[in-house]
């Protein structure tokens, strides 16, 4: 069955090369979903060499992982980590990829010019798709030649793990485009679902509502260990305070910060959040035992 709002998928272009702009955790666990999933060539560029040789390094132990625990042949760990690889090159490494993503600094300025440099060395159908959490589709789009070819791409942490995926639809992007994304979505095995180009969707805007008010419980004096022991009752498949950690305090901040700026009314920055990312904390807990532990 067709999922709400997908064109028809007739419409959709083949994908035979994607490229991934970024090698970051994100960056890099889309790389090895696209690879296990599409069987393609899948390309990491990054700003430097250094970035690019971690990104593959983190491909390729998630493939030894996966055959460790019988869940690829060898044959087939082998043929991922050779469609897997790095370029520092966007001209060679994205000029006959048909879908690219980004997933770098979530920053719009940024954005706009990493789909720019896409744009000058592909193909006017190839789909720029971004991973962005909470910045417009359209915006990001809006200075672009081909602007019909955008489309957000939205995927949740642990991206091998979690089905869900949000498409979006930016203001100019076409049915083609949209029908090509519904059908890489199919075949990366996500559950895909249509959303509006509204400030940080539909998961992370409510995700904040609720993340947001633990922090505001915790601004307002609550210590973080009972805010976390009094929400236990709720049975989250995660605490939200580990869940931030695994999504980054940084990438919080700042979907809180976009949703703060759409709705002045209903959302806040939290003082806590922001003073976590500005002391470069990963979170509210340290490891130094192997355990977590609420950081003093
Ligand atoms: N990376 C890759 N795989 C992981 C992983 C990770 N970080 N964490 C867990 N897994 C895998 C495990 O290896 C295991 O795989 P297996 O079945 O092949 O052995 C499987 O997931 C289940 O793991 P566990 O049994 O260890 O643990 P749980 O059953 O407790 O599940 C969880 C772990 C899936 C992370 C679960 O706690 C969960 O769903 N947490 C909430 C996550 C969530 O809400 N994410 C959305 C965040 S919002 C976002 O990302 C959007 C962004 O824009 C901000």
């Amino acid at each position: 069955k067709r999922p709400a709002g997908a064109p028809d998928k007739n419409l959709a272009r083949p994908v035979s090369k994607v490229g991934v702009v970024g090698a970051g955790l994100m960056a890099s666990q889309l790389a090895l979903l696209f690879a296990r999933r599409l069987e393609v060539p899948v390309v990491l560029t990054d700003i430097d060499q250094e970035r690019i040789d971690k990104g593959v390094g983190y491909v390729h132990g998630e493939i030894d992982k996966l055959l460790a625990k019988g869940r690829v042949s060898n044959d087939k760990a082998n043929r991922l980590k050779a469609l897997v690889s790095g370029s520092l090159d966007k001209a060679a490494a994205f000029g006959d990829a048909d879908f690219v993503i980004e997933a770098v600094f979530e920053e719009m300025g940024v954005k706009q010019q990493v789909f720019a440099e896409v744009e000058a060395v592909v193909g006017p159908d190839t789909i720029l798709a971004t991973n962005t959490s909470s910045l417009s589709v359209s915006e990001m789009a809006s200075k672009l030649q081909h602007p019909e070819r955008v489309v957000g791409f939205h995927f949740f942490n642990p991206v091998a793990v979690l089905p869900l995926l949000e498409i979006v639809r930016g203001e100019k992007t076409d049915d083609a485009s949209l029908a090509t994304a519904f059908g890489v979505a199919k075949k990366l095995k996500k559950t895909a679902v249509l959303v509006k180009d509204a400030p940080a969707f539909v998961v992370n805007r409510i995700l904040t509502r609720f993340m947001g008010e633990i922090q505001n419980v915790i601004d307002e004096g609550t210590p973080v260990e009972v805010a976390e022991k009094a929400i236990e009752p709720l049975g989250l498949p995660m605490s939200p305070l580990v869940l931030l950690e695994l999504v980054g305090p940084a990438i919080g901040l700042h979907v809180s910060e976009t949703l703060h700026g759409a709705f002045p009314d209903r959302f806040k920055v939290s003082e806590n959040l922001a003073a976590v990312v500005k002391a470069g904390k990963r979170g509210f807990y340290v490891y130094d035992s192997g355990k977590p532990e609420l950081d003093p």
